[in-house]
């Protein structure tokens, strides 16, 4: 019996675990899960409602972290951390993603020289500006097993020197949970709650700092927002820190006079995907919702001049069109001008986003695990 502690901290962290954790459950000859939830976030929309949505079970150990500068964060979760471990002495740690939680524990692991699989290793922007970047190869740094999403994610912790024998190429486990729940998502009534229903929308989300904590860059993205709302109404479920900066800024009351532009509270999940899935396009500067949009086809605008996920632009929807106006009005016009697809035709997804990724990464880490006890020497 391999026992396993899995680590959520943030939303994207969600999604990615509750496969894994069923998974787990399911094969419960092999392996016996715990559920460990730092708190860096805290609010119900940011969090219950997502273990609500995503059927997972309420945490086994809560370290109530909260937020904080990253420093403070980081470090808080590493000093909670530490003594669960102890005091569970699990054989693996799963990390996902590359939040915060993910590289304090991940750390906290490397020191106490417990095995750490990392999921959705290997992605890289080359933006070191982006705190996601540091947390993302000081992770695959200190991993035992590399799990990745796609083939460049591969060919990038090669390139960094990070021995063949420790990754494995899984495919994308947030695409497990998209394809669980769509059909759950079908009775959300959020289209209609939107006015939605029947018409073409698109959906807009935003909260990287490079996008919303400069009025500027804020400003510029708004006005590109409102230009399309006067050809298709455009719905905007707000992180908690673009909220904030928003009404800090004095933008909120601009947003609501001019009109279309929706702005509301963050979605759960099964509501976003309800929304995003029906949309005529998608604004983000998410890295899952990229990967999401390309999953079911639908067209994404990346307000962002880099991805650490390349292959949705190769392969998938997406296309990186940065924060200029200008630029984001002429794609969001060529896409919303595109022939409508017919649904005939599936979506080009990359290799193994198929939904069944959680078990290709419970039979990875149970052959590590056959491979002997100890950490590898690195
Ligand atoms: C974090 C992740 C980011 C991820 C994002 C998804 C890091 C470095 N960043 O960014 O990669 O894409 O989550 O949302 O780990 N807040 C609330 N309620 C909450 C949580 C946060 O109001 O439940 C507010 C607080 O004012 C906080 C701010 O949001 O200071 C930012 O939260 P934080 O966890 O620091 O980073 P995110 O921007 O959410």
């Amino acid at each position: 019996m391999i026992r396993v502690i899995n680590v959520v901290g943030a939303r994207p962290n969600f999604m990615k675990v509750a496969p894994l954790v069923e998974a787990m459950e399911r094969r419960g000859r092999e392996f016996a899960p715990l559920v460990v939830h730092t708190g860096q976030h805290y609010d119900a929309l940011m969090s219950d409602a997502f273990f609500r949505d995503l059927g997972l079970p309420r945490p086994d150990v809560h370290l109530g972290v909260g937020s904080g500068s990253h420093a403070q964060q980081t470090a808080a979760v590493m000093q909670q951390f530490e003594p669960v471990l102890l005091r569970e002495q699990p054989d693996w740690v799963v990390v996902v993603g590359d939040v915060n939680s993910t590289l304090a524990c991940a750390l906290v692991c490397a020191k106490l020289r417990v095995r750490v699989a990392h999921v959705e290793a290997g992605l890289r922007s080359r933006d070191r500006t982006m705190p996601e970047e540091i947390n993302r190869l000081l992770t695959d740094q200190l991993s035992d097993l590399l799990l990745t999403p796609s083939e460049d994610a591969d060919r990038n912790l090669l390139a960094e020197g990070i021995p063949r024998e420790r990754i494995r190429l899984v495919g994308n486990v947030m695409i497990d949970s998209l394809f669980k729940q769509l059909e759950r998502a079908g009775s959300s009534n959020v289209r209609e709650d939107l006015g939605v229903a029947d018409e073409r929308y698109a959906v807009v989300t935003l909260h990287r700092p490079s996008n919303v904590d400069d009025p500027v860059v804020l400003g510029r993205i708004l006005s590109a927002l409102e230009r399309i709302a006067e050809r298709v109404p455009v719905i905007f479920p707000a992180h908690p820190r673009t909220l904030k900066n928003l009404s800090e800024f004095g933008l909120s009351e601009r947003l609501s006079r001019a009109g279309r532009v929706r702005l509301v509270e963050p979605l759960g999940y099964l509501d976003f995907l309800r929304l995003y899935s029906g949309a005529a396009l998608v604004l983000t500067d998410s890295g899952g919702i990229q990967e999401e949009t390309t999953a079911l086809g639908i067209p994404c605008l990346t307000l962002r001049e880099n991805t650490e996920r390349p292959v949705t632009v190769e392969l998938g929807t997406n296309q990186l069109v940065g924060t200029d106006a200008f630029r984001i009005i002429e794609a969001a016009t060529h896409a919303l001008d595109a022939p409508r697809r017919t649904g005939v035709e599936p979506p080009r997804v990359p290799p193994l986003w198929d939904g069944h990724t959680a078990d290709r990464i419970l039979d990875a880490i149970k052959e590590k695990d056959e491979g002997g006890g100890m950490r590898d020497e690195g």
